[in-house]
């Protein structure tokens, strides 16, 4: 073996043993990913140490993986997670080249990217209340030509989007406030409260974005939200009684439920 590729398994052994010895699940996956990121050695010790502290993998490295693509994530900006995976085939199935749409609480921009690379040719706009989640989406969305605002929900948009959106996909934070406490530690260390909370029962968001959605959607546009199985029936009521025809969907593998309501 030559000694260049027997050194860099040596050393991803050696990381993937500190991982393990720390309690880190997929030891091997992650070594990878750091050996990979870092720079130089001294880096990588760096970037070790700070995985075996308990920083998220993705915050250390830079990126997400996410429907099959990677996603810059800055420090104290949600982590896509994979169950998103549904709402984004949900809204990409609803668009088409030259489709506007909107990716409401954008966190990463992670929704945004994914939709527009199963449909090339979207209009791409993105919001988030969160100034650090602004400057991460913008990096993503750049490249797409995508557009990013800051501000509360919909307030956030420009006012020439008002009655235009076609499709507006938001996974707003939807924990009950309660449950906070009860997310893993990742989450409840690395990640923003705001991105998490969704007020008493979680569905505070979902209220907003269901009120606002007939005076921003084009008639016929959809919106959706992602939410928890336990939520979906009252999430569901809430489309209804802002006028949309709610469709619950869900993925079994992904653990993922969806709200896709129609205009
Ligand atoms: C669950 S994270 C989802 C992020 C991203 N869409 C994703 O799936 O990775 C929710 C995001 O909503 C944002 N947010 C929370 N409240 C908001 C509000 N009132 N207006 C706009 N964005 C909000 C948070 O900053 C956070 O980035």
């Amino acid at each position: 073996m030559p000694e260049a590729i027997d050194g860099d398994m040596n050393l991803m052994a050696g990381v993937a043993g500190r991982l393990r010895a720390a309690g880190c699940v997929f030891a091997e996956e992650e070594a990878r990913w750091l050996v990979e990121a870092a720079p130089d050695p001294d880096r990588l010790a760096g970037m070790v140490e700070q995985r075996v502290a308990g920083l998220p993998l993705e915050h250390i490295v830079g990126w997400a993986q996410f429907c099959g693509r990677r996603v810059a994530v800055d420090p104290g900006v949600f982590i896509p997670r994979r169950r998103t995976e549904l709402l984004v085939r949900r809204a990409a199935a609803l668009a088409c080249t030259g489709t506007s749409i909107v990716d409401l609480c954008c966190g990463s921009g992670a929704v945004g990217v994914a939709v527009a690379a199963l449909v090339p040719g979207v209009r791409l706009y993105a919001a988030d209340v969160d100034p650090a989640a602004v400057r991460c989406a913008e990096r993503n969305l750049a490249p797409l030509g995508g557009r990013v605002y800051r501000g509360d929900l919909y307030g956030a948009l420009p006012a020439a989007l008002r009655g235009g959106i076609q499709v507006l996909a938001a996974n707003v934070p939807y924990v009950p406030s309660g449950a906070v406490d009860l997310m893993p530690r990742e989450a409840r260390l690395h990640e923003p409260r705001v991105a998490l909370d969704g007020g008493p029962d979680g569905l505070d968001q979902v209220r907003r974005v269901a009120a606002g959605a007939g005076e921003w959607l084009v008639p016929g546009g959809h919106v959706l939200v992602e939410t928890g199985e336990d939520q979906a029936a009252a999430a569901a009521e809430l489309f209804g009684a802002a006028g949309l025809s709610p469709t619950v969907e869900s993925d079994e593998d992904l653990g993922a439920t969806a709200i896709v309501g129609r205009m």
